[in-house]
């Protein structure tokens, strides 16, 4: 994020249908679930896959909202592309569709380009590399964010990923996948929280 002004940013184009606040009803029933992982410390959050930024950044949106403080949320991707962009942190009108003009006048400045998430968003996320099919997870995390990457991924590929992504939650910590995703994890120690149209995954204590 560093040295770039606003006057140098432009918005970037990125992985086409990623958005602030997508699938909203995941977000809606996450938001209900915060208190069920507060342990008293700050929670501790992984977006993987998370493209230019627009997923995690909707996390730090949602935990900012619901009045917490000193959360931070781990981004990574297999991406150079996709983090170069997430670090540039300029978005254009798409990417911010299903932000209402509240929300976006609260957590947004106009740079001329695009719109910059303010500061107090964007220093709650650190962006790495990482490719979940080769690299170790990171692990302790309360929450596990994965949405719209498995699709990418053979039969295979997609459980091995699946068992890192549910490694790296801790014990009665979430996990959170794509909708579509959602029935690759059948077989995964982990339990269905269904929150209105929303399933989130939960994983056991003994496992
Ligand atoms: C469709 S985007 C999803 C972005 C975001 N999670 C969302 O739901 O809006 C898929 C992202 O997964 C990333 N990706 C694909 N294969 C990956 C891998 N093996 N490891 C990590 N990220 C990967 C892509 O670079 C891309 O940014």
């Amino acid at each position: 994020m560093g040295a770039m002004t606003t006057e140098t940013l432009t918005a970037i184009p990125s992985c086409g249908e990623t958005c602030f606040l997508r699938h909203g009803e995941q977000l809606e029933a996450l938001r209900s679930l915060l208190p069920s992982l507060d342990q008293g410390g700050p929670l501790l959050c992984w977006s993987a896959g998370c493209a230019s930024g627009a997923e995690p950044l909707s996390l730090a949106m949602l935990l900012r909202e619901a009045g917490r403080s000193g959360d931070r949320i781990l981004a990574t991707d297999s991406s150079a592309a996709e983090l170069g962009a997430a670090r540039a942190a300029c978005y254009g009108d798409w990417t911010l569709r299903r932000v209402d003009e509240g929300r976006r006048a609260r957590w947004f400045l106009p740079t001329g380009a695009g719109w910059r998430p303010v500061a107090e968003l964007r220093e709650m996320v650190e962006y790495r590399l990482h490719d979940l099919r080769s690299d170790p997870p990171p692990w302790g995390f309360d929450l596990v964010v994965c949405r719209n990457v498995l699709i990418y991924f053979d039969g295979a590929g997609a459980l091995r990923a699946l068992d890192r992504l549910l490694s790296a939650v801790r014990p009665g910590g979430l996990l959170l996948l794509g909708p579509v995703e959602l029935p690759l994890a059948r077989s995964l120690p982990a339990e269905p929280v269904r929150v209105g149209g929303a399933t989130l995954l939960r994983r056991r204590l003994d496992a």
